[in-house]
Order: structure tokens, then C-alpha cells, then sequence
């Protein structure tokens, strides 16, 4: 089977998503959100998550076969993510997926939610995935990987010790009054801030953490200090406090990911999930890639947050590479680890 048709299935947060692709074709992807359920509450509520999810997976399943102009029955592959993310979220997926697959007599992937933010890069750049050192920011996890084989050896090379980046973006968000998901909100106010106005501090980069721990993140400490500026000034001015912040969290994330680079002599680096879609991330990645010799690796922003597309693309190389499916019965994992790209 050279073309394999995967559908894809991802329920581990907020979003219902379903991607649909033919081998690195992305024919259909669907995201029903139920982001504005929980924005009163400045966070992801499970329950109302798990509940949305429900409501949305039939008719979302229903718009990708449509937009896709296939037929279920064309489907080679299921895939779903089986975790990690909350659990009665992923569970919605992982019973749809289970009976999906069962009812057409297909294979059924249980995937890595994680491993699959990087895998969808597979459906934009026409280029080898591996080897290659991978920088993984998203509202939950925070992790700098090195990536032998997408379907099968990966090594995490470091991760954040408290907040993950996207959390930091959320958080400083809330206290600077600019709503949630942060990330967009900051990413926008800083567009006509001055990323050099307030010199906030860049966690785990003294000489001795770079002895010690060279690939880990901490962004307490910087949460600390933007809060602490924002209560010692009145009058500050939220575009240069969110520019400098951002400024901040961009800097360490691109220090550590090249300095891993550079050590493993690995020269590629993707970065993934829902932070990667960071404007200045992406800015800043490519200047300093191109002035080292690092071939640089995105995805499209709209690829870069939570989709079905990349649950699809995971599945599609899953089965080219030949890995055996997953259990019918498998459990979801609200915590797998990230170097489990398969259940
Ligand atoms: O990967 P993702 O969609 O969901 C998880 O798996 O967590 O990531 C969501 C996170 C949120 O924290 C959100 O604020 C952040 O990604 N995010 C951004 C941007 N767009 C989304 N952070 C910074 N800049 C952005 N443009
Ligand atoms: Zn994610």
C-alpha cells in the first residue's frame, strides 16, 4: 500500500479534530473548538471539554469525509490520539476510533499526541523528518527531543521543570488582562512593542545550568518577574511588556534547541505545536538557523495548534513504515510519556 487513506482522530484538549490524508496529502481537517466555553473561566475545563467533544465528533467526522469527497469505506487506517491530554476528552476520541475501526475491518493507530505535532510537518516540507532535533512547545508540554525515527525512537533530551511554554503565554495573559488562549493574544500585542524595553530573565542559562541541565526550560521565574514588574509600575505599557516577555521565552527556547543541535551534529530542527505558530518564534528560529547552517522546519501556523491533520499524518507513516496497529481495547493514557509514540 504506497497511498494509505488515514483518518485521524484528536480529542486530548479542547478541540474535536479530524484530519483525513492519502499518504502526505492532507485531503480534509476539520477542528470544531469549544475554546470560547472556557475562555470565562481562563482555562480548559475537562468535563465541559469531554461533553463538547461528544456533541461534535459525529458531525465533524461527517464534514471531513465530505470536504475529503471520500467514502468511510475507502479509509485504510484509523488513528487516534491515545494520549497524553485529559482523560475524558481522549477517551471520546479513543471509543470513536475503536469503533470506527472496528466497524470498517481496518487497523486501528493509537498515537502519541506529541510525536504526532511533529509529525505533521511531514505534510508541508518535501524533506526527510529524521534524523532531526525537535523543539516541542504547546499549552501542556514543553520538551526538546532528538528524533532517530518519527514512528519509533525518540529521546527527549530535556523539558520544562514547572510551566510549559504555552502555560507561560496563558498565565502572563490573564495578569495583563488579554484574554485566553494567551499565546495569539501576546503574540499580537507585541507586534508594536519594543522586545528590548524590559530585560526579563531567561531561565536555566547561567553557566552552571548549562553544565547541568542544557536541554530543560523554566519559566517560573519569569512569571515571577513580569508580575512583579507589572505591580512595581502603574503605568506600564502592555505592548513592550509582552514583546519583552515574549522576547524572553523566544530567546531560551531557540538557545537550548540550537545548542542541541549543535552537540548532537544534528543539523535540522522542526519546531511544533500550538506555541510554534508564535510569530517571533518563527522569526527569530530562522535567523538564527540560517546563520548556523540549520536547516529549519515549521509548520504552518494553522498545522502548528491542535488539528486531526497531524493525528493523520502520524497514522499514514505509521503504516508505511509497516508498525504493527494498536489493540482495539487499548487504554488512553492521560500522561504517556513522549518517547511512546505508539500504544
Ligand atoms: O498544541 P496546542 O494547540 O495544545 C496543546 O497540546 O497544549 O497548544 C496550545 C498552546 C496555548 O497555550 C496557546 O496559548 C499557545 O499554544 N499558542 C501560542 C500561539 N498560538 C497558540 N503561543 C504563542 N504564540 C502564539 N501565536
Ligand atoms: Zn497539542
Amino acid at each position: 500500500m504506497s497511498e494509505p487513506l488515514v483518518l485521524g482522530i484528536e480529542t486530548s484538549c479542547d478541540e474535536t479534530a479530524i484530519g483525513i490524508v492519502r499518504g502526505r496529502t492532507l485531503l480534509a481537517n476539520v477542528i470544531a473548538s469549544s475554546v470560547d466555553e472556557h475562555a470565562r473561566f481562563g482555562g480548559v475545563v475537562p468535563e465541559i471539554a469531554s461533553r463538547a467533544h461528544l456533541e461534535a465528533m459525529l458531525p465533524s467526522i461527517k464534514k471531513a469525509v465530505a470536504d475529503a469527497k471520500i467514502s468511510l469505506n475507502d479509509i485504510d487506517a484509523v488513528a487516534v490520539t491515545a494520549g497524553p491530554g485529559l482523560v475524558g476528552a481522549l477517551l471520546v476520541g479513543t471509543a470513536t476510533a475503536a469503533g470506527l475501526a472496528l466497524g470498517l475491518g481496518k487497523p486501528l493507530y493509537g498515537v502519541n499526541h506529541l510525536a504526532a505535532h511533529v509529525s505533521v510537518d511531514f505534510l508541508t516540507h518535501d524533506l526527510p523528518t529524521d534524523p532531526t532535533i525537535a523543539l516541542l512547545v504547546s499549552g501542556g508540554h514543553s520538551s526538546l527531543l532528538q528524533v532517530d525515527d518519527i514512528t519509533d525512537s525518540i529521546t527527549k533530551l530535556g523539558a520544562t521543570m514547572d510551566d510549559a511554554a504555552g502555560e507561560a503565554f496563558d498565565k502572563i495573559s490573564r495578569v495583563m488582562g488579554l484574554g485566553f488562549p494567551g499565546g495569539p493574544a501576546i503574540d499580537l500585542s507585541a507586534q508594536s512593542g519594543d522586545p528590548q524595553a524590559i530585560d526579563f530573565p531567561r531561565g536555566l542559562t547561567t553557566s552552571n545550568d548549562w553544565q547541568t541541565r542544557p536541554y530543560d526550560f523554566s519559566f517560573s521565574g519569569l512569571k515571577t518577574a513580569v508580575a512583579r514588574y507589572l505591580e512595581a509600575t502603574p503605568n506600564y505599557k502592555k505592548a513592550d511588556v509582552a514583546a519583552s516577555f515574549q522576547e524572553a521565552i523566544v530567546d531560551v527556547l531557540l538557545l537550548k534547541s540550537l545548542a542541541a543541535c549543535k552537540a548532537s551534529g544534528i543539523d535540522s530542527l522542526v519546531i511544533a505545536g500550538g506555541v510554534a505558530a508564535n510569530s517571533r518564534l518563527r522569526a527569530l528560529a530562522s535567523q538564527r538557523c540560517q546563520a548556523v547552517g540549520v536547516r529549519l522546519r515549521i509548520p504552518s501556523p494553522a498545522l502548528c495548534t491542535d488539528n486531526g491533520a497531524m493525528v493523520a499524518a502520524l497514522g499514514s507513516l505509521m503504516v508505511a513504515a509497516g508498525r504493527a496497529p494498536s489493540q482495539s481495547a487499548f487504554d488512553a493514557d492521560s500522561s504517556l510519556p513522549v518517547e511512546v509514540v505508539s500504544l
